[in-house]
């Protein structure tokens, strides 16, 4: 059945400092806009640390955080707002399996991320996981056009 309304939604995607110094910003670009959804804004940042630890609060005190904080330093990071019917979901869905190494093919972690003897922080991209995240991480990074 047809959907009735329409719910256009925008999510946060990072291409990661991997991504960027890879070359691969063009390619996860070209796979949002194929999927159908709209660039709302791209823009290279320089990440701090006091940014990203709003961005990664929620992982605050895990293993990983502390160098998920520094390798998210460790060059610029595109960030970008895509916007579309459920592109929440939906861009997490392209993203593929946190874990590149366990990520399908077809998806950007799995047809991209490098997996042999690489961490998991470097998996190419962050997409925003609940409609909350969206709205408060796009406030982080594009403070300027909070929604
Ligand atoms: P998480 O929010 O669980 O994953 P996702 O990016 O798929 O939403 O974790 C945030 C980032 O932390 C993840 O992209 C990579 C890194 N990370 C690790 O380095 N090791 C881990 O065990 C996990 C779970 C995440
Ligand atoms: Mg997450």
């Amino acid at each position: 059945t047809e959907p009735t309304t329409v719910t256009v939604e925008c999510t946060l995607v990072l291409v990661k400092p991997d991504g960027v110094r890879r070359g691969l910003s063009g390619e996860i670009l070209r796979r949002i806009e194929a999927k159908g959804y709209t660039l709302a804004a791209v823009e290279l940042k320089h990440a701090t640390p006091e940014l990203l630890a709003q961005h990664y609060a929620e992982h605050e005190g895990k293993p990983f955080y502390a160098p998920l904080v520094e390798f998210m330093l460790s060059g610029p990071v595109l960030a970008v707002v895509a916007e579309g019917q459920g592109v929440i979901a939906g861009f997490r869905s392209l993203a593929g399996a946190t874990d590149p190494t366990a990520a399908a093919p077809g998806t950007i972690r799995g047809d991209l991320g490098r997996d042999w003897g690489l961490k998991v922080q470097q998996n190419l991209v962050h997409g925003s996981d609940s409609p909350e995240s969206a709205a408060r991480e796009i406030g982080l990074w594009f403070p300027q056009t909070a929604a």
